[in-house]
């Protein structure tokens, strides 16, 4: 997904490049270089509140801004309106999940004329001198200085936000707001709400609308105050607003709500503290899905007790075990590189998000994971890097997956806030239920994966049509019919759109499913699926090329029942696109792809690059069309189909030039800035891309290889705690990144493991990763390097043999 908007480049937090020139300590506290603001701006959409890793409480300010889909923008021209209590992270669609909001007033006028509306609320952020807004965040806190002279922070358990609310000296009135409507959409209906005039807790509820989709989800909170450091007391003033209409003593909405109004809430007034104490007020605001109750029973549960500062340190000391677990090495890099980092790291641990105990749609003993805001995009690069790890929460996101599909007939494609929404490609859960199973078959059992299970769940995505395969599973029965979907098959169910990029992402997802068949020993079932995978094939024709340059010829383009193409300018929805034509899935020109340009998806084979290459006219035509891809801009850097392309020139045997690209996409289009992600995160997924090259890999999803290059540390290690072991990555010779992104000793001449020399420089087997190896890498300033001569040496292909 991707969304342009306007460019800003101020750096938030970063400090100045300093170099270290002795080999590091290791890395106890990766928290401290986790910038949250990245991509809070330009579009990325980034959530910076607090979370646990994969909390469902994400507590987070919302803005005035548009294109605040994860509720805060960095630009200090915007308003607060609120702190709420969920949100997704670097998703596209309408604003996401802003629900509950909690507001503070200084002093209004009287109870009966506080500016309750969002739109009478709202105020500026405290201005820093550099133009930024006095925010700050870190893992698992967040705080902001209003313009009011409150102080916000912010702090997170699974299930519940503790807020805490420094009022400025003076303050007679201090007054809590309680929103129950607002989500940021404005979607809400049947808002049910009550307060408790003497302990002020409010148990509310609503339905709002899916960010994506059609679909709608009922949400409750559960809001209790506390004061720290004094005793908060009863509220001396209680009552309901409707928008900018507070009615005092009203303990329900009951009379307000005569019809579609979406303002209301509770309001209270609260003494202040006694005279030298400051008034702070810590408001714990416990969400569900299931009931009021059970949100109350949440926050009673898992914060009893109100304490900011011990709930905020705990939850920096879980993401610090977490985020530990991978090591760099800090020797003559930059801070700002390994503030890229682990913050990249970080937001690939924000969804999806951990709802156990919350589904309220059927009960089961299994995880129940939502927010996979879409497996299009995170199933390229996000998985891989959580495999590497943070296996059991692998396990549980997949467990949680299989469970959906044995209640709702698929697996999850795009679902988020409990809702079905809308399906960009293919029946992505399908490679990362792949990646999974790949790596962890002999741990599943330990993990409680039924391998029976995950297996029954891919069948249904790639046999069993679907009532509308816009929100899950595939157009199955034009697949099997056809092995291609072709563009003139109106079936029933879904719209008829990107059949193209359709067909490529169901041929990898059958290669998923092969890859899984071949281990559970399913042999029929795994050549079955890897001629499916090889259906790519039928939508590739030879006779296209890119109009102005005859030698790029031979395009992915769409097809009719009866066989014969029909045409799609290849730069279609490109930058070179003489329609100016769009392709998102609201677009008007349907052209059989989502999202990206012929161009671009005719390179999506990752289970195939040497069929692609003979397609192609050979490596040399191959190396042609790549580069062409990039001298010429279709290469997208803000959109997921573009990620793989820099390293396939592995295949090709010149990995020298994809460590090149690659780092020439770091130098240019990622920064610790406030802008510094191309396009929108979703959910990490340029997390992943990034941090993937930055450790120097690149995966192969529902394979066990990952391509190889040279990391931008002197070492890299993972520590694996399903095998209990570490594995380093160490790149000996480094002597740091070109700023520029060009050139320098970082190309990769030789390898080893464990010392004996390895049969490929361009990849590594996910042995390595599973023993606990040393992986040394020999570089060189030189890029003309080879992935090894051997007959092993480029990385696999399906059809030269296949995987093993
Ligand atoms: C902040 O937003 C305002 C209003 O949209 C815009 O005019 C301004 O250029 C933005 N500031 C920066 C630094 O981008
Ligand atoms: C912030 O709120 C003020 C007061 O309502 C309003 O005048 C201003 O336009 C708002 N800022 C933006 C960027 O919308
Ligand atoms: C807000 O103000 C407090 C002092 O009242 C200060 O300690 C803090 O650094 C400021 N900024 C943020 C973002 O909390
Ligand atoms: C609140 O109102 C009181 C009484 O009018 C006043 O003395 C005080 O300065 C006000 N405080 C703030 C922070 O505005
Ligand atoms: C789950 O179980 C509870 C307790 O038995 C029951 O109240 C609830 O209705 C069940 N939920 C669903 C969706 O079946
Ligand atoms: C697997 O299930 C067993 C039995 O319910 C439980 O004891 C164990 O902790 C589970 N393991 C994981 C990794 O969830
Ligand atoms: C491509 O052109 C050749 C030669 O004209 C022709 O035989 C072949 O059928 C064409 N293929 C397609 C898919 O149009
Ligand atoms: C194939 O189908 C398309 C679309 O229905 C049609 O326009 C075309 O004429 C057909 N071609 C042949 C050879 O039947
Ligand atoms: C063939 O492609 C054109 C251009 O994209 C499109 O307008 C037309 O609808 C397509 N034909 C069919 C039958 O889908
Ligand atoms: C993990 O490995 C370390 C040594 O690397 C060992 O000390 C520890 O006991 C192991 N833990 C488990 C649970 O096996
Ligand atoms: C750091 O780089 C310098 C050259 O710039 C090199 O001499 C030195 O060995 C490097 N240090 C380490 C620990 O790699
Ligand atoms: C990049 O930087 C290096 C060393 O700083 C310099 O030699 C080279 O010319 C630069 N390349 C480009 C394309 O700017």
């Amino acid at each position: 997904m991707k969304i342009f908007y306007l460019l800003l480049s101020v750096v938030l937090g970063a400090s100045a490049p300093s170099v270290q020139s002795q080999s590091s300590a290791p890395i106890t506290d990766p928290a401290s270089f986790v910038l949250p603001f990245i991509g809070t701006t330009n579009g990325g959409h980034v959530f910076p509140g607090a979370t646990l890793p994969h909390g469902m409480a994400k507590v987070g300010m919302d803005t005035d801004s548009p294109g605040n889909q994860a509720g805060y923008d960095a630009n200090a021209t915007f308003n607060a309106t609120g702190f709420s209590q969920l949100h997704d992270t670097g998703t596209g669609g309408s604003i996401s999940l802003s629900n509950f909001k909690l507001w503070a007033f200084v002093n209004c006028t009287d109870f009966a004329h506080c500016p309750t509306s969002i739109a009478s609320r709202k105020v500026l952020r405290n201005v820093l001198p550099d133009g930024s807004p006095d925010d700050f965040a870190s893992p698992g806190y967040f705080s902001s200085n209003l313009s009011t002279g409150i102080r916000v922070e912010l702090t997170s358990t699974r299930r519940t936000g503790l807020h805490r609310y420094t009022f400025p000296p003076g303050t007679v009135e201090p007054r809590m707001v309680v929103d129950i409507t607002d989500d940021g959409q404005m979607s809400s209906t049947f808002p049910v709400m009550t307060l408790d005039p003497s302990t002020a807790r409010v148990t509310g509820q609503a339905e709002f609308a899916a960010s994506f989709g059609p679909g709608r989800y009922t949400a409750y909170t559960c809001v209790d105050f506390a004061g720290q450091g004094f005793e908060l007391g009863a509220p001396t003033e209680y009552g309901t607003f409707l928008a900018d209409f507070p009615v005092q003593g009203q303990t329900d909405l009951n009379q307000l709500y005569f019809g579609f109004i979406d303002q209301l809430g509770a309001l209270f007034t609260f003494a202040p503290a006694p005279e030298g104490t400051p008034t702070v007020i810590l408001a714990r605001a416990g969400v569900s899905f299931i009931s009021s109750e059970q949100a109350c029973e949440n926050a009673e549960e898992e914060i009893p007790d109100f304490d900011f500062d011990s709930v905020s340190a705990a939850s920096r000391a879980t993401w610090n075990e977490l985020l530990g677990r991978i090591q760099v090495d800090t020797t003559n890099v930059t801070t700002e590189m390994i503030q890229l980092f682990y913050s990249a790291l970080y937001r690939t641990h924000i969804s999806p998000a951990d709802y156990t105990g919350e589904n309220p749609k059927w009960n089961s003993t299994e995880p129940y994971y939502d927010s996979y805001y879409c497996n299009w995009d995170t199933f390229r690069a996000l998985y891989s890097l959580t495999a590497l790890h943070d296996p059991v929460r692998f396990s549980e996101i997949v467990r949680a997956m299989i469970d959906i599909q044995k209640h709702e007939g698929w697996l999850p494609e795009c679902r988020g806030a409990t809702a079905q929404q809308f399906i960009q490609g293919g029946s992505n859960g399908d490679p990362i239920l792949g990646e999974f199973f790949v790596k962890y078959s002999e741990q599943a059992a330990a993990l409680n994966v039924s391998a029976d299970d995950l297996y029954t769940a891919l069948l249904a995505d790639a046999e069993l049509q679907p009532p509308n395969w816009n929100l899950q599973g595939r157009q199955a029965n034009a697949w099997k019919e056809f092995n291609y979907v072709p563009q003139d098959m109106f079936d029933a169910g879904g719209a008829n759109t990107k059949q193209v990029s359709r067909t490529l992402e169901y041929a990898f997802g059958d290669f998923a499913i092969s890859q899984v068949a071949k281990i559970l020993g399913k042999a029929d079932d795994a050549a079955k699926y890897a001629q499916r995978a090889e259906n790519f094939n039928n939508v590739w024709n030879p006779n296209v090329s890119v109009p102005g340059t005859p030698s790029v010829l031979g395009m992915m383009q769409p097809r009719f029942k009866n066989g014969t193409f029909n045409f799609t300018d290849p730069r279609h929805c490109s930058v070179h696109d003489p329609e100016m034509a769009t392709c998102f899935l609201n677009a008007a020109d349907r052209d059989g792809f989502y999202e990206a340009s012929p161009i671009v998806y005719s390179q999506f084979v990752p289970h195939d690059t040497a069929r692609l290459i003979e397609l192609q006219g050979g490596n040399e035509s191959f190396v042609n069309r790549l580069d062409f891809i990039f001298n010429e801009s279709y290469f997208d850097v803000t959109d997921e189909p573009s990620m793989q392309i820099p390293f396939m020139y592995h295949y090709a045997n010149l990995p020298g030039i994809s460590t090149q690209r690659a780092r020439l996409i770091i130098a240019e289009s990622f920064n610790t800035s406030i802008s510094g992600i191309p396009g929108n995160d979703v959910l990490g997924a340029m997390g992943a891309y990034s941090a993937f090259y930055l450790l120097g890999m690149y995966p192969v999803p529902a394979t066990r290889q990952y391509l190889l290059s040279s990391p931008f540390f002197s070492s890299v290690s993972f520590f694996n705690p399903v095998f209990n072991s570490t594995t380093t990555i160490k790149a000996n010779g480094f002597e740091g990144n070109p700023a520029n992104g060009t050139g320098g000793k970082v190309f990769v001449e030789s390898v080893t493991v464990n010392g004996e020399p390895y049969k490929s420089n361009c990849f590594l087997d996910w042995d390595v990763f599973t023993n606990g190896s040393l992986v040394e890498l020999t570089l060189t300033d030189n890029p003309n390097v080879s992935c090894g001569a051997g007959a092993e040496a480029l990385p696999p292909s399906l059809s030269t043999g296949g995987f093993s």
